[in-house]
């Protein structure tokens, strides 16, 4: 039975993920590329508990011992924990290896990819392709929970295709191999990004399910993370491309959950103030010139809505130097501030 939004929302704040108590009900989903350490640094500056995550991690890349691209994916701080690191693969006993690693890195839980639709993933078998081959995911499971003393998790969509939804049985799979919490996108592989999140389809979910379980998908806004409790019966949320341009976002929903109260989104001008930050601890952690390349699909997100964000975000693109976008970010704010 759905219990009363509100009640629900009050009760939730705190979900124990094995022996992790995490003070939250919101976490950020992973994505590669982005959920890097100075993002999750932006995010934890504004939520001080939530779940954060890495991108994923490839459990064969890692064997591979290659530290310059490694290096830069597994960075964290002490801050960031609770932190799961996210891997992915095929093969238990490299899972399991790849895990171990990570473990003794300083993860706090270890997530396992089962979600991931991109074709190069799910051809070799990763990813999204696990939900076709339940006994191989099961098996990557027991073999990461034998590997490691920390909590172990999956994340996983509503099935491959829209004739194959498995995931009522697939989360109590995961449940009887051992994964201490689960998060499942509510879309299927075939549907990659498109369509809406069916949040609804997974409410029953939790009445079989003893672990904890967040709903994901499409959680941009306070009032979509709340419909997505309501419409998923869910322990919590995971949210990923909303937090792009918003790194309180995670903080706001959080403050909503316990109080009832809205929070105002940040102005432009603490907008852009965040964007700079942000490029400047990706600078930190690149070096200026890889930085300047990979902030540049953030830019769209911190100036949408303003005016003339199209004419602003070509001219950011283009630019390879720090002191000129700084330049740029402020004729916005004197523009924008007149
Ligand atoms: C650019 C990008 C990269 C992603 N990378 C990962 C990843 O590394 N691991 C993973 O489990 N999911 C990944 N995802 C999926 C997200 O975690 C999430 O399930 C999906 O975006 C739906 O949630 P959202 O609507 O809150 O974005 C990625 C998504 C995007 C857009």
């Amino acid at each position: 039975m759905n219990q009363n939004p509100q009640q629900k929302s009050e009760g939730i704040h705190k979900i124990r993920i094995g022996n992790v108590e995490v003070k939250s009900c919101v976490a950020l989903a992973p994505m590669a590329g982005i959920t890097d350490m100075p993002l999750r640094q932006l995010i934890r500056k504004f939520s001080s508990d939530c779940l954060l995550t890495t991108e994923m991690i490839s459990s064969e890349m890692l064997m591979q011992n290659r530290p310059d691209e490694h290096e830069k994916i597994m960075a964290y701080c002490k801050n960031e924990y609770p932190l799961a690191f996210q891997i992915s693969g095929h093969k238990p006993f490299m899972m399991a290896k790849a895990a171990k690693i990570l473990a003794d890195k300083g993860a706090s839980i270890i997530d396992i990819n089962m979600g991931c639709p991109v074709k190069k993933v799910v051809s070799g078998g990763d990813g999204s392709a696990l939900m076709k081959t339940p006994q191989i995911a099961s098996d990557i499971v027991k073999a990461v929970k034998d590997a490691v003393d920390i909590p172990v998790t999956v994340k996983f969509r509503l099935g491959y295709t829209a004739a194959e939804q498995n995931f009522f049985e697939f989360a109590k799979l995961m449940e009887e191999s051992g994964a201490d919490a689960m998060t499942i996108h509510c879309r299927t592989r075939a549907q990659m990004y498109s369509g809406t999140a069916d949040w609804k389809a997974i409410s029953t979910v939790k009445k079989e399910i003893n672990v904890p379980v967040f709903a994901n998908g499409d959680v941009t806004t306070v009032e979509t993370a709340k419909k997505c409790i309501e419409e998923s019966n869910c322990d919590g949320v995971a949210i990923a491309r909303g937090v792009l341009g918003q790194p309180d976002l995670i903080h706001r929903v959080e403050h909503y959950f316990k109080t009832g109260e809205i929070l105002e989104q940040p102005s432009l001008l603490e907008k852009i103030g965040l964007l700079k930050e942000h490029i400047q601890a990706e600078i930190e952690l690149r070096g200026e010139k890889v930085a300047m390349q990979f902030v540049r699909k953030f830019y769209p997100y911190y100036i949408r809505g303003i005016r003339d964000a199209a004419v602003y975000r070509g001219a950011l693109v283009q630019e390879e130097s720090f002191p000129k976008v700084m330049k740029i970010l402020d004729t916005i704010l004197d523009k924008e501030s007149k």
